[in-house]
């Protein structure tokens, strides 16, 4: 048996390393703890070069052997291979994407944000997971949001949770990992200091960001150098940024939960710089350093649910990704035949428990939301035509009468929820694999930099509901991790893996991964065609959200079955990697959506 731990001397990692060693001199002499400073409104640090030709490797599919990676991001699938290369695993290589992802996708992901692992250790034939989300501090209460009108709670201090991703990197690393995390961090550094080149996406997000990014100094001087979003073409250097990781590598994460980072993320959050002559009102946060000390990333079972025959993996609450998709398998799995009108019916009535049960409490039913029994009462409400709206949550009490069923009187709904967030998946040669979820919350978090340091903030504080709503589980409260529709998944068969995938999205993360399993192993569509397919998304809303191409080719059957479609122009942006085969890898990203996902293999040939 292979030692994965050992199966590369550190030092031939380092060693045949030309991306991790770029600067080593400069790694240990500067990192001194004071970041390099400007005063606002003075020249940007992120400096800009003229337009160069686009990229030529970035590609959606990619086969081969000995390990692979999808991410959103070139750059990002750039380092994890690096990675996987030089001997790292496929937690080595998810830390060193993430972190880079930091840099390059740095509205979706980054330091300060959260996000949830999915793992399977092949030595050990088993799944974990890791909740790296962020936390309340411990002086929000459940009204602490309320009545706040939703954009103002965005953009705010106040939203502002506890970081969870730096604890996340650190424990995956130590149970699972071969890295340090000075090590794992080395690519995104040389991708911070080296620059990389801006592309439609990032340059339309800073865009859609400028009024608010022009509110916050820290923010403008660095995403709106010269007071405009970078153009496309121009190369992007945030080196402040890769001061901050070098320290954080040679520091540890006690440096932000103990330590001086901490205590300028702080207060950052209960004073932001706000730009003189603005007149947003920015309501500051409630955390402390405290609240920094006591978080902790948790190691946690996953869900599991079987469907035809395979074996789901998801994330358990505080995310609702695993309860949902697999809930919504299972009822699909009660239905005599699967289409797009069961696949919507199936992810509402899934949505309504969610509303209702899930949440970072204690005592969600997740063993009986993923039984047959409840399932197939569920199951029994799906008829020819679209139900009405919104649907009841049902009683997953254990307790399962044959149909029909009468729906309960209490309903609930979805809340809107925007595209933010990412998601990546890698494999390495030993068969480890992982699927994780990372996000700030909304793109571009709370938009604010912490000054000199080069990270936004997020604001997952928001993903909880603001109420008033009594005995909703998703209220805010002391300590607590607001619900997440993050669903990192990975699929066995036989116990191999099989597949593994993920979105961002917001809450249509869910139907993005459960649409993509349905395509895959319902319909019949290959991996690539699974994931390139038009998107709808139900989420116990009154009208599907869909895609054009999907209103096209479906609209007219479903709107004559009694849904009501309304166009969103974009769903999810999904990585994927599955199994074939003899050992052949086929990693998959998204061919045009998000600007295309990039997918790498280790080797074409064996
Ligand atoms: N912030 C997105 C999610 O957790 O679902």
């Amino acid at each position: 048996m292979i030692n994965r731990r050992v199966a590369v001397p550190l030092a031939g990692i380092l060693a045949g390393s030309s991306v991790l060693l770029v600067n080593p001199a400069a790694a240990s002499s500067q990192a001194l703890s004071a970041p390099p400073q400007a005063p606002p409104g003075t020249l940007a640090p992120a400096s800009q070069t003229p337009p160069q030709p686009p990229r030529a490797e970035k590609k959606p599919v990619a086969e081969g052997y000995g390990g692979a990676v999808s991410t959103v991001d070139l750059d990002a699938s750039k380092a994890a291979l690096g990675v996987l290369r030089r001997g790292g695993n496929a937690i080595d290589a998810a830390v060193a994407a993430a972190a880079t992802l930091g840099v390059t996708e740095p509205y979706s992901a980054g330091l300060a944000g959260g996000g949830f692992i999915v793992y399977y250790d092949a030595r050990r034939k088993k799944v974990h997971t890791i909740d790296g989300r962020e936390t309340a501090p411990r002086a929000m209460t459940s009204t602490s949001l309320e009545g706040i009108p939703f954009e103002e709670a965005v953009t705010s201090g106040l939203s502002a949770g506890i970081p969870g991703s730096v604890a996340q990197w650190e424990l995956a690393l130590r149970r699972f990992g071969t890295l340090s995390l000075r090590q794992a961090l080395r690519p995104a550094v040389e991708v911070a200091s080296k620059g990389f080149t801006v592309d439609k996406t990032f340059h339309d997000q800073t865009a859609a960001n400028a009024a608010r990014f022009k509110d916050f100094t820290s923010t403008a001087r660095l995403y709106l150098p010269g007071g405009a979003p970078p153009p496309v073409g121009s190369t992007f250097r945030n080196p402040e940024l890769a001061e901050t990781y070098r320290t954080l590598g040679r520091r540890g994460g006690d440096w932000l939960y103990r330590g001086p980072l901490g205590a300028e993320i702080v207060a950052t959050v209960k004073k932001p710089p706000v730009t003189p002559g603005s007149t947003r009102n920015v309501r500051p946060g409630l955390m402390e350093t405290s609240d920094l000390r006591a978080y902790r990333a948790l190691e946690r079972p996953p869900t599991k649910m079987t469907y035809k025959g395979m074996d789901v993996y998801g994330m358990e609450p505080p995310s609702s990704g695993g309860t949902t998709v697999g809930e919504a398998l299972n009822i699909l799995e009660a239905l005599p035949e699967v289409g797009q009108h069961e696949y919507l019916e199936a992810s509402r009535l899934a949505f309504a428990d969610r509303g209702k049960y899930v949440g970072d409490i204690p005592g969600v039913p997740v063993g009986e939301l993923l039984s047959d029994g409840f399932a197939k009462e569920r199951a029994c409400l799906i008829g020819e035509r679209a139900m009405p709206h919104p649907a009841a949550p049902g009683t997953p009490d254990g307790t399962y009468g044959p149909c029909p069923v009468t729906p309960s009187a209490q309903t609930t709904e979805a809340a809107p929820e925007g595209p933010e967030t990412t998601h990546l998946v890698v494999t390495d040669r030993w068969g480890n694999v992982v699927a994780y979820n990372i996000t700030i919350e909304s793109t571009g978090g709370n938009g604010i930099v912490v000054p000199g340091r080069g990270f936004l903030l997020n604001n997952e504080m928001t993903d909880f509901t603001l109420g008033p709503a009594p005995g909703d589980p998703n209220l805010p409260g002391p300590g607590k991790r607001p619900r997440s529709s993050m669903a990192p998944t990975i699929v066995l068969s036989d116990g191999k893996p099989l597949l593994a995938l993920g979105s961002p999205g917001g809450s249509t993360i869910i139907t993005t991964v459960l649409q993509i399993l349905v395509n895959r192993w319902d319909l019949g569509m290959s991996l690539p065609e699974a994931l390139a397919a038009p998107r709808a998304t139900q989420r116990n809303t009154a009208q599907t959200q869909a895609e054009q191409a999907y209103l096209d080719r479906y609209g007219a059957e479903l709107t004559g079955r009694g849904h009501s479609l309304v166009l969103n122009p974009e769903i999810g942006a999904a990585t994927a990697v599955e199994f074939l085969s003899r050992g052949r890898l086929q990693a998959v990203a998204e061919p045009t959506r998000r600007g295309g996902g990039s997918a790498l293999v280790v080797s074409e040939r064996r």
